[in-house]
């Protein structure tokens, strides 16, 4: 591994060493922090949120997919229940020490059991659409094998009745609450997992392929690999360079394997990746800093990008691991080819910027949430979104997740005020709706997250829903957010 690469996986890992214990100062753990800190949150005491300049003017296509975004294992609980077997994120969040106040998703905002109840919230809120994942062992308890049909049944449920309430299912395979049977077999680090997720998905488009328009195959394959193998903050909480890229190549198989599975039904569904992609810009305007920028850039996009998208992984990506890393070594005769199968739509999830140095590390630059690794900066939804436009052709595009999390409280009136969420995704929204003026053919959009939920590493801490969540009774209050929302896909646009 180049000196290059080794000095960015360092920075990073000390970084998300403190970001994930979650003890610094908002922007203390950001080496060379060039500006004071605000929190995301915060607005102006006077500044109305829902105030747009130009108000009423910014029209979206007509059927805009206006949703929200949740997963199997932040939101569902009853973890032991109609024969769910173990996943890792089981195992890592009873682990000591792994979560925020040793918070597990054991019981989390109990969709498993009101559903029906959130269902009739997403219709009142008027969702066109909503973006949720099946969980594996509750397919396959121990990842292979005959389905549990009552895990089918459930997720039949949900389907279902999304669709009596006017509602779009847009269904992920992956995100990331893998069998822990499997990891006790190598986990991603074994190419017969990409296998096994094909057999996976296999058994969930037959279960509910006909009712659901759209598939995503793996959530953020970046989040595993740098979460999960390099900075081990997340499960299975690995710092192991080497097998992190080839854990990246064998979620990209275990994307093209679920792609090919798909058409194998027959199913005309839609299906696609959803990546977490972040713009990346040179710290200063030195060519060092360029070229640094151009590297880490391959590492948080066109990794993922072009080998789903143009059948090949970056060269420069690729020169910088080495002929002798696991991910080059990994990759077998045809995998590329797998790995491009036609997609139908790109699922894009855009929460933050990356500044990088001349040297590979990288600076903060504008202010950031409860979130540190988060940095407000809604420009760079434009960015991204027309830069793949741009490179990769008219590839329709979701947005599957965006949002941030607030400190919100629940007020002595009952309502919780988040101004500062309604000023972030109206800033993004309006980010979003010039890119597409620019030609950019985004279809949705999907905050993240209908509900409060369990933030991975950080708990119930962090809450990142429209809809609070008061976890001691469950119950379930719209914040002003969810109020604005509301009339923002009422009136289709700003
Ligand atoms: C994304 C994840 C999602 C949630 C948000 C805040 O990276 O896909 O589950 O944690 O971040």
């Amino acid at each position: 591994m180049s000196i290059l690469t080794r000095r960015r996986v360092l920075h990073r890992a000390a970084l998300s060493a403190t970001a994930g214990a979650g003890l610094s100062p908002v922007g203390a753990a950001v080496a060379g922090a060039a500006a004071a800190v605000t929190a995301g949150c915060d607005t102006p005491p006077d500044a109305d949120p829902t105030a747009t300049p130009g108000a009423g003017t910014l029209r979206f296509p007509r059927d805009f997919g206006w949703g929200a975004a949740t997963s199997a294992y932040q939101i569902e609980g009853a973890a032991k229940e109609d024969g769910r077997g173990e996943s890792i994120w089981d195992t890592f969040s009873r682990t000591p020490g792994r979560t925020r106040n040793g918070d597990t998703g054991d019981v989390a905002a109990d969709h498993y059991h009101r559903w029906s109840e959130d269902l009739d919230l997403m219709r009142d809120l008027g969702l066109r659409s909503y973006r949720f994942s099946v969980s594996w062992p509750r397919i396959q308890a121990d990842g292979t094998g005959r389905p549990n049909q009552r895990g089918l049944d459930f997720y039949r449920r949900l389907v279902d009745g999304l669709h009596e309430r006017g509602i779009a299912p847009m269904v992920t395979l992956f995100h990331w609450d893998l069998p822990q049977s499997l990891q006790d077999a190598g986990g991603w680090e074994n190419r017969d997992t990409a296998y096994r997720f094909a057999d996976y998905a296999d058994a969930v488009f037959r279960g509910l392929g006909d009712q659901v328009p759209v598939w995503l195959t793996v959530n953020e394959p970046k989040t595993v690999v740098q979460n999960g193998y390099l900075w081990g903050h997340h499960a299975p909480g690995r710092q192991d360079p080497d097998a992190a890229y080839l854990v990246a190549h064998h979620l990209q198989l275990a994307h093209g394997l679920a792609v090919r599975a798909l058409r194998a039904t027959g199913s005309t569904a839609r299906i696609g990746p959803a990546f977490n992609l972040h713009p990346c810009y040179p710290a200063d305007d030195t060519p060092a800093a360029a070229a640094a920028t151009r590297l880490y850039d391959g590492y948080e996009n066109r990794l993922y990008l072009d080998s789903v998208l143009t059948g090949a992984y970056p060269a420069d990506v690729l020169a910088d691991l080495g002929e002798e890393s696991r991910l080059v070594r990994g990759i077998a005769d045809g995998d590329l080819e797998i790995i491009s199968s036609p997609v139908d739509l790109l699922a894009v999830q855009y929460y933050t910027p990356i500044y990088v140095t001349a040297d590979g590390g990288t600076v903060q630059r504008w202010a950031t949430s409860e979130a540190e690794w988060q940095q407000i900066h809604p420009e760079g939804m434009y960015d991204i979104l027309t830069r793949v436009t741009r490179d990769y052709g008219p590839v329709p595009i979701t947005v599957t997740e965006n949002g941030l999390p607030c400190p919100d409280v629940l007020g002595a009136d009952g309502t919780v005020d988040d101004a500062g969420r309604i000023a972030f995704l109206r800033d993004h929204f309006a980010a979003a709706h010039r890119a597409i003026a620019a030609g950019v053919p985004l279809e949705s959009y999907h905050v993240w997250s209908l509900l409060d939920n369990f933030e991975w590493a950080e708990g119930y801490d962090q809450r990142w829903g429209l809809v609070y969540v008061d976890y001691a009774t469950q119950r379930r209050i719209p914040k002003r957010s969810a109020h604005w929302y509301q009339r923002v896909i009422s009136d289709n646009g700003l």
